[in-house]
């Protein structure tokens, strides 16, 4: 991977990197083709990453499908595809990790400790193989994009983050690998999320700015379904992710909840 990547560079060619866990979807492809516009060359990375899945968590059934993957991306002419497997990540086994610290353990990273040095790590491992100049995430995990953005910061490293738009499903739901967990009836109602978040977005346009006041609107319709259990609701500032007590602008709005077994999340940017 180096070696290829190496030799683009000399080319003075630019490398745009779109990390994945595979299973890709119109999320995914969407940041790939963000980076073909961005790039003289795109390299898309496919690893399951064990580390930063939880013990009770989804790792032994998380979706793949290689064929699948290789398809779309070669139908947008990715230039290359890395495919590493567990050995060549760690071939000692996880021995050393990167702690993110405060960042990693509120919101998403409060009930799954170490999720995020899990990430930060393999993500770190990714920009070792690859040296890309740009690097491509969602908006989708937007916590995760903070998390790299420090990763990139602390670390002196000179790749540039991109974060790319929630692609979303007709009903609003965010484009996620997860969503195939979904019985027929937790998918319908997993569209309260999205409907959720733009009525929080439409009271505070109209002016409303009591956070407490918003956090209980903003449940109350998530509460109208049933089957979906609230995990957290925060408006936190979009660089510190503290959770703000008086409103400004810009926000994000973040949730995360469970249907069935099922963890979703989603948010909106206010700006
Ligand atoms: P994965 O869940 O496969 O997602 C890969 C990238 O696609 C992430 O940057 C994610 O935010 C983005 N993405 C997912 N759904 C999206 C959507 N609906 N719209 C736009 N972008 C979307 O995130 C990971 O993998 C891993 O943590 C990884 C960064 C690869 C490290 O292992």
């Amino acid at each position: 991977m180096q070696a290829f990547s190496r030799k683009l560079r000399s080319g003075d060619k630019t490398i745009g990197l779109v990390p994945t866990m595979g299973a890709l979807h119109e999320g995914h492809l969407s940041l790939v083709r963000r980076s073909k516009d961005e790039n003289s060359a795109t390299v898309a990375s496919i690893f399951v990453n064990p580390a930063q899945f939880g013990p009770n968590e989804d790792l032994n059934r998380y979706p793949g499908d290689m064929d699948g993957d290789l398809n779309k991306l070669s139908g947008l002419m990715t230039d290359a595809v890395f495919i590493p497997d567990g050995k060549e990540m760690y071939p000692e086994g996880p021995v050393s990790s990167i702690n993110v610290g405060h960042i990693g353990e509120i919101l998403c990273g409060a009930s799954r400790p170490g999720h995020f040095d899990g990430v930060a790590t393999i993500v770190a491992k990714l920009f070792d193989a690859v040296m890309p100049h740009k690097a491509y995430f969602g908006q989708k995990d937007y916590q995760q994009t903070v998390v790299i953005k420090k990763l990139v910061k602390e670390h002196d490293l000179n790749i540039y983050i991109v974060v790319c738009p929630i692609e979303r499903e007709t009903d609003g739901l965010a484009m996620s690998t997860r969503n195939s967990y979904l019985k027929p009836d937790e998918r319908k109602s997993a569209g309260v999320l999205y409907k959720a978040l733009k009525h929080g977005e439409r009271l505070i346009s109209k002016g409303i700015k009591d956070i407490s006041q918003l956090k209980t609107d903003i449940e109350k319709v998530i509460k109208s379904e049933p089957l979906v259990k609230i995990g957290y609701i925060e408006i936190v500032d979009p660089e510190s992710l503290d959770v703000m007590e008086q409103f400004s602008i810009p926000a994000v709005i973040c949730l995360a909840v469970k249907i069935g077994s099922t963890r979703l999340i989603d948010n909106v940017i206010i700006e």
